[in-house]
């Protein structure tokens, strides 16, 4: 089974989002055409907003990145989730509205989606809870993988279960694997189909690296200096 030919008829590869509030990051890799969108949480806000709008911060990611940008509410009742997501979809239309894996969130959930607002369901631990997302509306669900295995639990293992779940039930929420922490982590989310990854920047470069890389330009380049001759 190559890329783009599984059984479940995906023809696409696995997008991948960048898991950064960081602009300078994001403009790196997207200029790069290596990333395919953007994720951030509240903690990942906290760390590059200092003193300016978030919202402002938001609009400068969107106009940095052509695809969609996750964006989380911090209200934890629906009706408040439902003002801010509806405030934060307004900045751009790349927006997706991020809310929590909560009863609150669920309801908030299904109506951003009947306002036609996108939403990612995150914070997800297991496969039933993936389900009630998707009887939600969810656009995207959000299984931390990483968070799982540090407590002794196979994240991938969750992955898989929502992806057989939701084949096996024909939902088009699409499955964002996220809390990843190593390349493996990346290869393993497709393996097992999941429709997006999102990685903090330093992993998405690990993705690039192979010794054996380094090792043959460095040959290349040695043997070509011996020519003494340009190009
Ligand atoms: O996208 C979710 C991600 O930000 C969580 O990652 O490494 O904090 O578990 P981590």
């Amino acid at each position: 089974m190559g890329l783009g030919s599984n059984p479940n008829g995906r023809v696409e590869q696995m997008k991948i989002f960048l898991d950064t509030a960081d602009l300078a990051e994001i403009r790196r890799a997207s200029e790069a055409g290596l990333i395919d969108g953007i994720t951030t949480n509240p903690s990942l806000m906290a760390q590059v907003a200092g003193k300016e709008d978030p919202r402002g911060i938001f609009l400068a990611i969107c106009e940095a990145v052509n695809g969609p940008v996750s964006a989380e509410v911090v209200a934890l009742d629906a009706k408040g989730m439902v003002k801010e997501g509806k405030k934060l979809a307004a900045i751009h239309e790349n927006i997706v509205v991020k809310v929590p894996l909560t009863e609150e969130g669920l309801r908030a959930c299904r109506s951003l989606r009947g306002d036609g607002i996108r939403v990612n369901v995150t914070l997800c631990f297991s496969a039933v809870q993936a389900m009630l997302a998707a009887k939600a509306g969810a656009t995207y669900i959000s299984p931390f993988v990483g968070r799982l295995d540090d407590v002794g639990q196979s994240g991938m293992e969750l992955v898989e279960e929502i992806r057989s779940v939701y084949d096996e039930y024909g939902v088009e929420t699409e499955i964002l694997a996220a809390s990843l922490r190593h390349p493996r982590h990346v290869l393993e989310a497709m393996l097992i189909g999941a429709d997006c990854a999102t990685l903090p920047p330093k992993v998405l470069y690990q993705l690039l690296k192979h010794p054996l890389t380094d090792k043959g330009l460095e040959q290349f380049m040695a043997d070509w200096k011996s020519l003494g001759k340009e190009l």
